[in-house]
């Protein structure tokens, strides 16, 4: 099989709606563009740094790590918000056909009272995040509140007897939910919120042993930080001699675990607070909802401490 090069494809070749598809890309990237401004508006701290004190200190208790979504390893919000936009998105179907007013507003009050667990889901994972992901996340939340409001008034005034209002209201808040979607699904896949940032590391170690350095070099207690690799390793040398090592990038937004705590077997992400557990990279506390990977570790007879990944023989 012959592969073209990228010069020897003409312009264009391929592809019969050029000029359609050049208009499509352009209004891509200035939409993207957008977006990604989004990011860099900084009147909006004004908004988000009080914001993100309140959501913090708010007395969740365990329930904060429920709404993070640790038990199921992963953001529950995503999970949650399916539920809405499906109700609405059903009610709007029904809206548009003959007899389905009823049932619409059963769908639109089911959507309603479905987005308050979702919305605070989304406030606890947006008080952990980083500037420009506080930002985005602020527009995001906007768009979707006005959009819970519109439905909530459609509820209303459906119940009063005035349905065609409640279908402009209803299709109102459809549009500006699928604004806040759009803008949510930026700040997931192109911002980065939620996702496992340790993902990529069976994909760069290689199997078998390596060496990360002489035993004497690691002092007692303390994290230290290896490359192996692209991959950076935190080295902890416990009490009773054990050597625990992790990937030194926390799961939660890639912060350096090395400069974090370390104490009672576990260490704390010093960016915001994700503790793991040493011995088996357990996510035990703070926003991470993914484990820490971690390694087996042996010592040559020469005292040169080796670690490999599990199972990567
Ligand atoms: S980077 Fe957020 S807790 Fe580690």
């Amino acid at each position: 099989m012959r592969f073209l090069s990228a010069k020897s494809v003409p312009a264009g070749a391929g592809s019969p709606g050029r000029g359609v598809g050049e208009g499509c890309d352009a209004a891509a990237r200035t939409l993207l563009k957008g977006l990604d401004a989004l990011g860099g508006l900084k009147q909006l701290d004004k908004v988000t740094g009080p914001l993100q004190k309140a959501v913090r200190a708010l007395p969740l208790g365990p329930y904060r790590a429920v709404l993070q979504g640790r038990p199921i390893g992963h953001p529950l919000h995503p999970v949650l918000v399916q539920v809405p936009i499906g109700a609405w998105t059903s009610a709007a179907v029904l809206d548009l056909l003959p007899g389905g007013g009823r049932h619409a507003r059963l769908l639109v009050g089911m959507g309603v009272v479905s987005a308050l667990p979702a919305t605070w889901a989304g406030w606890v994972d947006w008080a952990e995040q980083p500037e420009r992901q506080l930002r985005t996340g602020v527009v995001h939340a906007a768009s979707n509140g006005v959009a819970i409001g519109l439905y909530a008034g459609s509820w209303v005034v459906r119940g009063r007897g005035r349905p065609l209002l409640g279908r402009v209201l209803g299709f109102a808040g459809l549009t500006l939910a699928s604004v806040g979607g759009m803008i949510g699904g930026h700040l997931a896949y192109r911002q980065g919120v939620g996702a496992n940032k340790t993902e990529p590391v069976d994909h760069l170690v290689e199997p078998g042993w390596h060496p990360v350095g002489r035993a004497a070099e690691f002092t007692e207690g303390q994290g230290v930080r290896r490359m192996l690799g692209e991959v950076p390793l935190l080295v902890v040398r416990e009490a009773d001699g054990a050597f625990r090592v992790l990937v030194d990038r926390c799961s939660h937004m890639a912060g350096p675990l090395s400069q974090g705590k370390v104490a009672d077997g576990c260490v704390e992400c010093p960016w915001h607070g994700s503790v793991f557990r040493l011995a088996d990279g357990e996510n035990v506390g703070g926003p991470a909802t993914a484990p820490q990977p971690t390694f087996e570790t042996r010592l040559t007879d020469n005292g040169v401490l080796e670690v490999r990944l599990p199972g990567a023989v």
